[in-house]
């Protein structure tokens, strides 16, 4: 089948590789030239395990293809997936669908033939049925049916994740969409990932409040995480003992530093809004909301207490920048306002992520930042752990202790056994569990 991806980002780009890969025909356009040629040159603009490859291979099979002429892609496709962004819109947390809709109008003025327009960028309940009517009022003649097929991939780990999910959900009714979908998803389907079908509304709506459960699944444990600590209990056991029943499940359970990401802070807040709108408020999202905002500003004062109450002219070095580990998205990074909170009370931040420091260095101006681990630990007087990394699992406390001013380490991920860090002389603060040591 031929298939063209709008848009060539973290969904768009590993979507197109991956469907290319199980031998459909793919062309990712994007509007960014840069991003088409480098593309086109074999170079990855994202960090993403696996898809150099993938991209590769199928680029030299001439499987897949990158453009920036979107009508000329599209005139021949079979299948159009809009995978353009739909971030926060400014000033009131709506879901900004200027381009999703500028796509729709683009994609109006070239599609010969029956075409099935697919949204894969998230969008709130009834976008699709907004996609149609813009379809339909830029060209009346267009033989199109608008489907919904959101994406469940998770950064770091999105090759394995879209080839293998869960599920499919694809939200339409049309005969012929339905027939053309089952094509496109052949071969995950022969992966045993089950196909949903339902309305394209539904559809909209699922993948919204699948987002929002599992932010609120995380947001639950971070508030039984500081009860943990007040009463004397350790939240992983806590997590563990509740995660074993099949009812709850143990996945989404990590306590830490409250959700980042391209996808959580935006999508809960959009769906607060569009319940709102409906005048059927979701008051567990709006509340989960609100506790994920103030948690980042609670670390920094963990973080300050770590440090004796005090953190002014004291160096802090923070380790891992990113807003979870194998990915080089920055964007609503818990190590953000961490790092701002504690620069307002006067600390002095140096910071290394493998992959972020491109783009934190644009996002934390005052910010030092360093190769490894060690380089920005020398001096230190606390070493935090913001994005569990697995270069950060092993690390060598002794050196550390030797090259810091005061052995404090702050866990905010609870990677280390607390044993594994005080043997070595530090103070342990991890999340949810009892600090100890020297
Ligand atoms: P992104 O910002 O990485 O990529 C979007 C790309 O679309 C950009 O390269 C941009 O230049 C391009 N674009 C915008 N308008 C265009 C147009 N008219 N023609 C051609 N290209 C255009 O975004 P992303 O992270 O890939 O997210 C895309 C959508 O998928 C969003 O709705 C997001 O919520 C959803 N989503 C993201 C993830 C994730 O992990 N990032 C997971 C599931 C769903
Ligand atoms: C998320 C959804 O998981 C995915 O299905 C959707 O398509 C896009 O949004 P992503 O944002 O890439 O994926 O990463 P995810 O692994 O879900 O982590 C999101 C945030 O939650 C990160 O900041 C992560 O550190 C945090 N998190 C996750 C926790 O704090 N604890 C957990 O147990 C899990």
């Amino acid at each position: 089948m031929r298939l063209v991806m709008i848009g060539a980002g973290y969904v768009g780009l590993v979507s197109g590789a991956c469907f290319a890969d199980f031998g459909h025909d793919v062309i990712c356009v994007d509007k960014i030239e840069s991003k088409i040629e480098a593309l086109r040159n074999g170079v990855i603009p994202i960090f993403e395990p696996g898809l150099q490859k993938i991209v590769e291979d199928n680029q030299n099979a001439g499987r897949l293809q990158f453009s920036t002429d979107i009508a000329a892609a599209v005139r021949d496709a079979d299948v159009v997936f809009i995978a353009v962004g739909t971030p926060s819109r400014r000033g009131d947390g709506h879901a900004d669908l200027s381009y999703v809709y500028a796509a729709a109008r683009e994609i109006a003025l070239a599609v010969t033939g029956f075409t099935v327009i697919v949204t894969k960028s998230t969008v709130p309940v009834g976008t699709g049925d907004e996609v149609e009517r813009i379809i339909r009022e830029t060209n009346p003649a267009a033989d199109v049916a608008v489907v919904s097929n959101p994406e469940f991939l998770r950064e770091g780990a999105a090759i394995a994740d879209f080839k293998r999910p869960d599920r499919i959900v694809i939200g339409t009714e049309d005969a012929r969409a339905i027939e053309v979908m089952r094509e496109v998803y052949r071969p995950l389907y022969l992966n045993e990932a089950p196909l949903l079908f339902c309305e394209r509304r539904t559809s909209e709506l699922i993948k919204y409040a699948a987002n929002a459960f599992l932010a609120m699944k995380i947001t639950f444990i971070n508030e039984i995480a500081d009860l943990a600590e007040r009463v004397g209990a350790d939240v992983q056991k806590v997590a563990k003992g509740i995660g074993l029943d099949k009812r709850i499940g143990g996945k989404f359970l990590h306590a830490g530093p409250g959700y980042g990401g391209s996808c959580f802070p935006k999508d809960t807040v959009a769906l607060v809004k569009t319940a709102q709108d409906y005048d059927s408020p979701v008051r567990l999202i709006e509340a989960t909301v609100a506790v994920n905002d103030t948690r980042k500003r609670a670390m920094a004062r963990k973080i300050v207490a770590a440090c004796g109450g005090d953190v002014r002219g004291k160096k802090v070095a923070i380790l891992g920048l990113t807003f979870k580990p194998n990915t080089d998205d920055m964007r609503e990074a818990p190590s953000l306002a961490i790092i701002q909170a504690l620069q307002d009370n006067g600390a002095i931040v140096h910071a290394y992520d493998p992959e972020g420091m491109a783009a934190a260095k644009e996002l934390l101006p005052g910010t030092t930042f360093g190769k490894d681990a060690y380089e920005i630990a020398e001096g230190a007087d606390a070493l935090v752990l913001v994005t569990e990394w697995d270069e950060f699992r092993a690390l060598d406390f002794r050196r550390l202790g030797n090259l810091m001013t005061s052995a404090v380490f702050v866990d905010l991920r609870n990677v280390y056994p607390v044993r594994e860090v005080t043997r070595h002389g530090f103070i342990y603060h991890g999340v949810g569990r009892r600090n100890s040591g020297a």
